[in-house]
């Protein structure tokens, strides 16, 4: 394993290249910042830093109020990863193995990777996770399987009765966490099937403010599962996670409707403006239901040479290499004028021969 490599940073872009404007699209962070109501909350609890935070208690309650079950079902963490890092603690043996689709969030792959368990996957199929290879390919030593729903880096969707099929295959004494840190994004998709309208004992759905109220900075994340499942994860947190100051951002950021409709409007306005021009332009892209879209390219050095073109123009998007698609490349959606950036260097770069090739965009 190598050190996780967070995506290039703005600062670090204007130096590399001579640049004053560079636009970040290549982490999924809101366009908008954070919520105006989590940085007043932060602003009013600064003043008590110097006390320790409870584990999440207040953040568990108004998250059972809000989505109807109770404060034991409920679990808050240092975002959806420093759940899944408790899960991982609570749950693996040596032995046990871990189950996955290829490509999978690269999170969950350096989470599962360092815990030294078998890291097993199966092929995407046609960008889309493979729910009956998945079922296929449970042994006596899988203790937990990772779904994503969006998933993240494609986008794309899985449905309830494609779930419903795999989970029939699925033995009780295997876990499935349901990482919907997207599902803001998507729940107006009448495909979408929203995990807390279908609950099973041995499934922990996984949500985060990080995305939809630009919280990512703060770390703050949730999850809901059978009270037993809970009640482990409890006694294995570390006492004081999460932090107050990201603890009461997320207490706020929860009321904050009008900062959720803001985001989800600017997402698919943006949505439809990349896709559209990339599209026009011969870009591959995937139809996703997140706040990214994937474009795919015929050689992993198109790919590449794609993502240095947009880099010299002040465009920073995400090669996903290290998530083991090569010739993919992830465009998160930002303000109009960020896509628009976007848009023109992009076009830019596809009329530009660079010396490995053309950039023809592959449409199968
Ligand atoms: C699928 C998925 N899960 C989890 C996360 C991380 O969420 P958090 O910031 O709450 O740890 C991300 C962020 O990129 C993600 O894409």
């Amino acid at each position: 394993m190598g050190p996780y490599e967070a995506g290039r940073q703005v600062e670090e872009v204007q130096r590399a290249y001579g640049l004053t404007e560079v636009v970040k699209l290549g982490s999924n962070e809101n366009p908008l910042g954070p919520s105006p109501a989590a940085q007043d909350a932060i602003r009013r609890e600064i003043t008590r830093l110097n006390i320790f935070p409870t584990g999440g208690l207040e953040l568990r309650r108004v998250l059972a109020r809000q989505f109807d079950t109770k404060v034991e079902n409920v679990i808050a963490g240092s975002g959806s990863e420093g759940i899944m890092s408790n899960i991982m603690r609570t749950f693996l043996c040596d032995d046990d193995e871990v189950l996955t689709t290829e490509g999978a969030f690269i999170g969950f792959q350096v989470l599962a990777r360092s815990r030294g368990v078998a890291y097993r996957t199966v092929p995407l199929d046609r960008w889309h996770y493979d729910l009956p290879a998945l079922a296929r390919e449970i042994t006596e030593r899988t203790k937990i399987i990772y779904l994503a729903n969006p998933n993240n880096p494609t986008g794309t969707i899985f449905t309830r009765q494609e779930f419903d099929a795999f989970y029939a295959a699925v033995p009780e004494r295997v876990l499935v966490i349901l990482d919907e840190a997207y599902f803001e994004y998507a729940q107006d998709n009448p495909r979408y099937p929203d995990s807390m309208h279908y609950r099973y004992d041995n499934v922990i759905t996984l949500r985060t403010f990080s995305k939809v109220y630009g919280l990512a900075g703060a770390r703050i994340g949730y999850g809901f599962a059978h009270q037993d499942l809970i009640a482990n994860l409890l006694k294995v947190k570390l006492p004081f996670e999460p932090a107050s100051l990201a603890e009461a951002a997320g207490i706020a950021a929860l009321g904050d409707r009008s900062f959720l409709h803001a985001s989800l409007e600017i997402n698919a306005r943006g949505m439809a403006q990349v896709t559209a021009a990339l599209t026009a332009t011969g870009v591959e892209c995937v139809p996703s239901d997140a706040n990214f879209v994937m474009t795919v390219w015929p050689t992993l050095e198109e790919a590449a040479g794609v993502v240095e073109a947009l880099l010299r123009q002040g465009v920073i998007v995400r090669p996903l290499g290290a998530w083991g698609l090569p010739r993919c490349v992830r465009i998160t959606i930002g303000s109009e004028a960020q896509n628009r950036k976007c848009i023109d260097a992009m076009q830019a770069a596809m009329q530009q021969p660079m010396a490995a090739g053309a950039y023809h965009a592959s449409n199968t």
